[in-house]
């Protein structure tokens, strides 16, 4: 096994050395302007660490490493037009650089060009590939719908977003680490364990990314701090405070959207009144250890077993 850098910079230059064409450059710019961006790059990290892992070279995985990553900011183009978010990554998002027709049809060419790479080298498992990529992909699509139904309604119980962010997040982190395990041959029921690793991380990931909504830094963490507080998104902290707040002020600042900077600070005061700040990495620590009960039942090389193990424990505390 590598350290996460080492994949990281397989992916990196991977990417670099994708060979989009020039023109139309209204179409091409943004998805460089996106790719160049960066990010964490966790899920084609997963997807080779794991190719590796279950017994065959991390390069084998490379094409459907970087499809999942293409789908992945693919997502990114479309959510910020969704969520009306202005920042990603510390920069200005497409659809605010350019303009929301530029976000839909340069996602739409990502999502075509991340199925095209999926197929690159793939051999005989394509069909298997294509299932599980686009079975993630309309699972992502259901989440990111339930995720927008949830901001009119009051009523969202915690076990109903739950299912949201396996939808929309997890899934996904789910599909890398099983393309990985698929990509080395390994057997289906390997896949589908290590796929089960994936999910619980994506949970995991999906309540530290809520969390940071509203409690990171925004320049560490790269997007707007509040944006889910002020798109009413029903959060595991939103509706948390939506049960337990017995004032009544947290329904009161629903809707609400004449004074953005108090509603963000009003809510996360009532947040902090209820600890919840402490009880989501309660949470948050409990899937991550059911993550790393995955890994128990996989026949993992003790130095494969830690590298997974690590990268689980380090997102359930990244700041970015
Ligand atoms: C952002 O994903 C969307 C979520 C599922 C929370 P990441 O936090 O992996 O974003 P990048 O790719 O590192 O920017
Ligand atoms: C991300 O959820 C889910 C997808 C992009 C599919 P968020 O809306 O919370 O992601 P960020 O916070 O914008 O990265
Ligand atoms: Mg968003
Ligand atoms: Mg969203
Ligand atoms: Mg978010």
């Amino acid at each position: 096994m590598k350290e996460y850098n080492e994949y990281l910079q397989i992916v990196t230059d991977a990417i670099s050395n994708l060979r989009l064409p020039g023109h139309p450059s209204g179409l091409y710019d943004p998805i460089r302007y996106t790719l160049n961006c960066g990010g964490k790059r966790l899920r084609p990290v997963l997807a080779l660490a794991a190719c590796e892992a279950f017994g065959k070279e991390a390069m084998t995985a490379i094409h459907q490493a970087i499809a999942i990553e293409m789908f992945h900011n693919f997502t990114l183009l479309h959510d910020d037009v969704m969520d009306k978010a202005e920042v990603r990554r510390g920069r200005p998002t497409v659809h605010v650089k350019w303009n929301e027709e530029t976000a839909i049809l340069s996602g739409d060419a990502m999502l075509t060009t991340a199925n095209m790479l999926l197929a690159v080298k793939c051999g005989e498992r394509l069909p298997q590939a294509l299932e599980l990529f686009n079975g993630t992909a309309m699972n992502i699509y259901e989440g990111q719908q339930y995720d927008m139904d949830f901001e009119s309604r009051t009523d969202v119980t915690v076990e109903e977003y739950m299912e949201m962010i396996r939808l929309k997040t997890s899934v996904l982190l789910g599909c890398a680490c099983g393309m990985g395990a698929l990509m080395a041959d390994a057997p289906f029921e390997t896949q589908v364990r290590f796929f089960d690793f994936g999910v619980n991380l994506g949970l995991a990931f999906q309540l530290q990314d809520d969390y940071l909504d509203t409690y990171g830094d925004p320049e560490t963490f790269g997007k707007s701090i509040g944006g889910d507080i002020l798109n009413d998104k029903k959060t595991w902290l939103l509706i948390m405070a939506m049960n337990e707040d017995k004032s009544g002020r947290i329904k009161s600042m629903l809707g609400t959207t004449d004074d953005p900077e108090s509603k963000i600070k009003a809510v996360r005061s009532i947040y902090d009144e209820l600890d919840l700040p402490q009880r989501i990495h309660e949470l948050i620590s409990a899937y991550i250890d059911t993550a790393i009960k995955c890994l128990d039942h996989l026949e993992l090389a003790p130095e494969a077993r830690s590298f997974f193990m690590d990268l689980a424990l380090k997102s359930a505390t990244r700041n970015k």
